[in-house]
């Protein structure tokens, strides 16, 4: 099977779906690999890296797309305004595609139903499972902990003071105080990382299991109220809540808030649009300097005045609504990413062949387009079809 890497086209994105590690493992599985020519430079793994394990370099997309049986990528095709031409445009019939496609989403069904009209088997990332024998492949895991990671870091530069207590020869000076609401993968690596960085930590969520995990991290939970049978649904993950839960779980975060320096606002039902947690009455209610980092904005922000992309002060806070906050850390997000990757193509590979069994619990919910047609039921919800 030939494996294509090509460079990725949307701004500013400066990871790449394979490391030299990857690579060397594909090619000891038997593949062959072609990458685009610095494809990997903005994550600072290099095409010598590359070729000295053993892939080919291609200059041009367009051929390896030609050549590709299966491309690896990190986000969704998008129109190539350098070649005047839709990534979906340079694939064949039988291809295979991995990578975050987020199909349910509407700024991407026409990209899905060209796949299906092209003919090219895609599988999304996005739609891996939360189950243990799916851990290895889960890159959405691997990026939220990146994006608690260095969100935090992000909340503590903007921060006009330290983190830590400091014991000084003028005197003492007291931590921070870092609120995390939802406190699920990204939420507890911003724990971890807030308090490793001296900061008192607290943890609100409504699943009484996220609480527990918070706890373990040093934090102090905050009780939200909302009783187990409404906040936890099948399969341990969060519900959607009612206006008036949501107006109650508001109620008792506005009394927690005026004494927080840092919010990081990671609250999410998957597949949802994510709550609002926090209005702009509340942010008024706010220590003036302090700082919100929402990660939740690709899904439309946990704060109501978050502005997508942007880092502005309103009413005296810093509200951050940076996306794609995995990117800023290019080395350690494409490592994981890719390792991620390549556990789902040795995964999905029968004697050096891709092979999708329909009756497979992971390969079912990552399968977008598959034999001409869309597939995937969120997708297909979303768009209406039955
Ligand atoms: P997750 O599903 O592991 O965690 C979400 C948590 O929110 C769960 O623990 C859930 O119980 C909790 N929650 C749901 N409703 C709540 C409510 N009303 N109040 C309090 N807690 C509530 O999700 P994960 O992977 O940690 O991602 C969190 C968010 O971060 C998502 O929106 C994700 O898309 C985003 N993200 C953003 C990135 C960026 O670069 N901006 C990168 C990676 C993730």
């Amino acid at each position: 099977m030939i494996i294509g890497i090509p460079k990725e086209i949307m701004l500013g994105e400066a990871r790449i779906a394979a490391s030299p590690e990857t690579v060397e493992k594909f090619i000891k599985d038997g593949q062959k690999v072609l990458i685009e020519n610095g494809a990997g430079i903005n994550s600072l793994y290099h095409d010598e890296d590359y070729v000295a394990m053993g892939a080919e370099l291609v200059s041009d997309p367009l051929d390896l797309y030609k050549r590709a049986d299966l491309i690896l990528k990190v986000k969704e095709p998008l129109f190539n305004e350098a070649l005047g031409m839709h990534e979906v445009d340079m694939m064949h019939k039988g291809q295979y595609l991995i990578t975050f496609i987020h199909p349910a989403s509407p700024v991407n069904h026409e990209m899905v139903k060209k796949l299906a009209a092209a003919g090219v088997t895609s599988l999304t990332l996005d739609g891996i499972p939360r189950i243990s024998r799916a851990q290895n492949m889960d890159a959405l895991t691997s990026m939220s902990t990146c994006a608690g990671y260095k969100g935090i870091l992000m909340a503590a530069n903007d921060l006009s003071i330290f983190m830590p207590q400091m014991f000084t020869a003028v005197g003492m000076l007291k931590p921070a105080k870092v609120l995390v609401i939802g406190v699920g993968v990204a939420g507890l690596q911003a724990l971890a990382t807030a308090k490793r960085l001296g900061a008192i930590t607290y943890g609100a969520d409504i699943r009484p299991a996220a609480i527990e995990q918070a706890k373990s991290l040093g934090a102090k939970a905050i009780e939200l109220g909302v009783p187990a049978e409404i906040a936890v649904a099948e399969g341990g993950y969060a519900n959607k809540l009612s206006d008036e839960w949501l107006m109650k779980e508001r109620e008792v975060l506005a009394d927690i808030i005026t004494d927080m320096d840092i919010i990081f606002c990671s609250a999410l039902i998957p597949g949802k649009v994510a709550p609002i947690v926090l209005t702009e009455e509340m942010v008024k209610t706010m220590k003036k300097g302090s700082v919100i980092v929402d990660i939740s904005i690709d899904q439309g922000g946990n704060c109501a005045i978050t502005t997508p992309g942007e880092k502005e002060i309103k009413h005296g806070v810093m509200i951050q609504g940076i996306k794609n906050i995995p990117g800023l850390l290019p080395t350690s997000s494409t490592w994981m990413f890719a390792n991620n990757v390549y556990n789902l193509v040795k995964y999905l590979t029968k004697h050096a062949y891709l092979v999708i069994d329909l009756e497979d619990e992971i390969i079912r919910s990552i399968l977008v387009t598959f034999n001409g047609e869309i597939v995937h039921e969120g997708t297909k919800e979303a768009m209406g079809i039955n």
